[in-house]
């Protein structure tokens, strides 16, 4: 048995010309392992290319080249098969408006072929919250109703995998927490969970493992403990009165700087380990005569190329 719910091989992705848009390469050769039973969080901008991943796993986009696995089973050689392993809650929320919540669990329980006396319908009713309206017609739900009903949706047929692709944009706080509750109880019982997001607080708060995506690229993919060692560095650029000789610089023992400018440089420390008195120790040892200094909370954009330029 393969120990991944997920393996993504060069996937790439190139969206065609269209009247609406020029031809856009979405992904480009993206490689990703999924263990079985991790928390995993695909992070990335807007625009990265998380919900064409997601769409090539729901089988919704065509690749145009690389192998996607799920649960083992490669989706161009059974992808009916490969859909029984996994649920997918879409960023979208599209419901068909002729059904009420409880018939539109029942409809795809029966497209899944689950017998009626083996359907949990009710409990996923119940665990979701949505008790109150199993009658409702989605046109009458809330926008946070109408995600629970999509994470209900992807439940039916109790899929190994549970694919969130950014629950949580529009959500209030309280549904947000149900959810993430719920989702982590899932985990608990052996789910794998893969979920997309663009914030870094919500990866950090549940994700075991990151990928980290920018434009169509994984551009970084570790356990969540290291990439965060990277991320809460902070940048202290410092101006000198006048050119600075590179050789001074051993001055900064093992602290990590860079001259960005003949009069500029920027030290890159651990904001937790490394005090800023001792940087600026570190400039008087090296007779660096300092007129301006201002501090930089990298961004993500500059986190990601650290991270490449690392590996
Ligand atoms: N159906 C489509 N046709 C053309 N371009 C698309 C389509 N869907 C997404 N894109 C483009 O592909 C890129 C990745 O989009 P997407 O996968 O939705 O990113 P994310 O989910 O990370 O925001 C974006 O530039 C987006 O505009
Ligand atoms: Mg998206």
């Amino acid at each position: 048995m393969s120990e991944l719910a997920i393996e993504i091989k060069g996937l790439s992705k190139t969206y065609k010309k269209s009247k609406k848009s020029p031809e856009k390469v979405a992904l480009k050769s993206i490689d990703l392992e999924i263990k079985k039973g991790s928390f995993f969080g695909l992070l990335g901008p807007n625009g990265a290319g998380k919900s064409t991943i997601i769409n090539t796993l729901a089988g919704l986009v065509n690749k145009s080249s690389g192998t996607v696995k799920i649960g083992g089973i490669d989706i161009d050689q059974d992808q009916q098969a490969s859909k029984f392993k996994i649920g997918i809650v879409p960023q979208e929320l599209i419901i068909d408006p002729f059904f009420n919540v409880r018939e539109t669990l029942e409809i795809y329980a029966g497209y899944f072929g689950i017998a009626k006396n083996q359907r949990r319908t009710d409990e996923i009713i119940e665990a979701l919250g949505l008790k109150d309206k199993a009658k409702a017609t989605p046109r009458s739900l809330s926008g946070g109703m109408r995600r629970r009903l999509l994470v209900a949706k992807a439940l039916v047929h109790n899929p190994e995998i549970l694919v969130l692709d950014e629950p949580t944009a529009g959500v209030d706080v309280e549904l947000r927490n149900q959810l993430w509750n719920y989702v982590k109880k899932l985990n608990q019982a052996g789910t794998t969970i893969l979920l997309t997001t663009h914030y870094l607080e919500e990866a950090e708060e549940l994700c075991d493992e990151i990928a980290v995506i920018n434009h169509g690229s994984v551009i970084a993919c570790d356990r969540k403990e290291n990439l965060m060692k990277v991320l809460s560095s902070k940048e202290l650029v410092l101006t000198a009165s006048e050119e600075i000789n590179p050789e001074l610089l051993s001055a900064f023992g093992d602290l990590k700087v860079k001259l960005l400018a003949k009069d500029k440089i920027s030290v890159t420390y651990d904001p937790e380990k490394v005090a800023v008195e001792r940087i600026l120790r570190s400039c008087f040892d090296a007779k660096i005569q300092i007129t301006d200094i201002s501090t930089n909370q990298p961004d993500l954009e500059e986190i990601f190329k650290h991270l490449i330029g690392s590996k």
